[in-house]
């Protein structure tokens, strides 16, 4: 038995050694020491044995358990090793490739004109305000001094909603949400969305307005004349001339267009200014009282003035665009170049 043990040793260790892989490495330890293997079907005879023999037969059996296991273990080790170093040869990555470009986002023009005109208002102690895009008839046109009937509808091409209400045409009803509030004084602009039934390269159903209001004692057209000449200049350079026309608006009395020298020609006279010079760039005026009064504000004691600006219009002007519906069509040709 004694000798059987040995040469189960030695037979072990030199299998161990041509072994070069670990699943053949763990096939071998059940082949020599699992439950069923050699040295167990050795040991196996040792019922046979005297008292004497036992012990020795024992500890020689230990020995012979332990330097195989520890051979199986040294070799276990070796070929793992190989294994990661054949893995890290092979699966080497070359740092000196260019990576791959991730495309980024930018904001729309028309985030940024918005932006740029905020940005300007504030700057002059504006508040930010907004309001709803469903109006009633009330807010977008009644109390704006625009009553039933009234020629001014005509031009507004309303989104009628089935129980009366509208898609807000412009963003003047939320001058007087802001002064039904009735704190005062008011030195707000509202931007926001606004609708009109009307589609070309120039108008379009959903555009952006910027609404102005100041409110408060002795408040003059002086003042919106300087504050809009400001805004101007600083919209479109110090250098361009601006001129405030007569005209009218229902809920403004008196009330202005303002234009700015024309873009392209520069005031000599193209196709862009219709050979006029100048470019009408936004609608103005001092509040008329009879809004005022739909609010509940004495026109006795307070003065206001108005204007509206339209987003696109003024970035279409700004950045040489001839067709609205490029702002909305998402190409990134377009975009891109903002
Ligand atoms: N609401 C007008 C429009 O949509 C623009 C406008 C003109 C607004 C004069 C004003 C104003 O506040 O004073 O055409």
């Amino acid at each position: 038995m004694q000798v059987k043990l040995k040469e189960l040793q030695v037979s072990a260790l030199s299998a161990v050694a041509k072994i070069d892989s670990l699943k053949s490495l763990e096939d071998l330890r059940i082949k020599y020491l699992g439950k069923k293997g050699e040295l167990t079907a050795i040991l196996s005879g040792l019922g046979g044995l005297s008292k004497e023999e036992r012990p020795l037969i024992g500890k020689i059996s230990n020995e012979v358990k332990s330097a195989i296991a520890a051979a199986l273990d040294a070799r276990w080790a070796e070929l793992e090793n190989q294994e990661i170093q054949q893995k890290l040869a092979s699966e080497s990555i070359d740092i000196t490739l260019p990576g791959r470009r991730i495309p980024a986002g930018r904001p729309h023009v028309l985030t940024t004109t918005l932006a740029e005109i905020v940005e300007v208002f504030r700057g002059l102690g504006y508040t930010v305000a907004d309001g709803p895009e469903i109006e009633d008839d009330f807010h977008n046109f009644e109390a704006l001094n625009i009553p039933p009937n009234h020629p001014a509808r005509d031009m507004h091409d309303t989104f009628y909603l089935d129980d009366g209400r509208v898609l807000r045409t412009h963003t003047s009803p939320v001058q007087i949400r802001l002064m039904e509030q009735g704190v005062l004084p008011i030195k707000a602009i509202m931007p926001g969305r606004v609708y009109r039934c009307d589609a070309d390269t120039t108008h379009s159903p959903v555009f952006h307005q910027v609404e102005g209001l100041v409110v408060g004692e002795n408040i003059t057209f002086g003042d919106l004349k300087g504050t809009l000449e400001l805004f101007l200049k600083r919209m479109f350079g110090a250098e361009r001339r601006v001129r405030f026309r007569n005209s009218f608006f229902p809920f403004t009395e008196p009330s202005a267009e303002v234009d700015v020298e024309c873009f392209v020609c520069g005031g000599q006279g193209c196709a862009l200014c219709k050979n006029t010079g100048w470019i009408e760039i936004l609608g103005s005026g001092s509040v008329d009282p009879n809004v005022f009064q739909a609010v509940n504000i004495d026109p006795e004691k307070y003065t206001g003035f108005a204007f509206g600006l339209g987003v696109e219009r003024i970035a279409m002007l700004k950045y040489g665009i001839k067709d609205i519906r490029l702002f909305y069509a998402s190409d990134l040709r377009f975009l891109r170049q903002f």
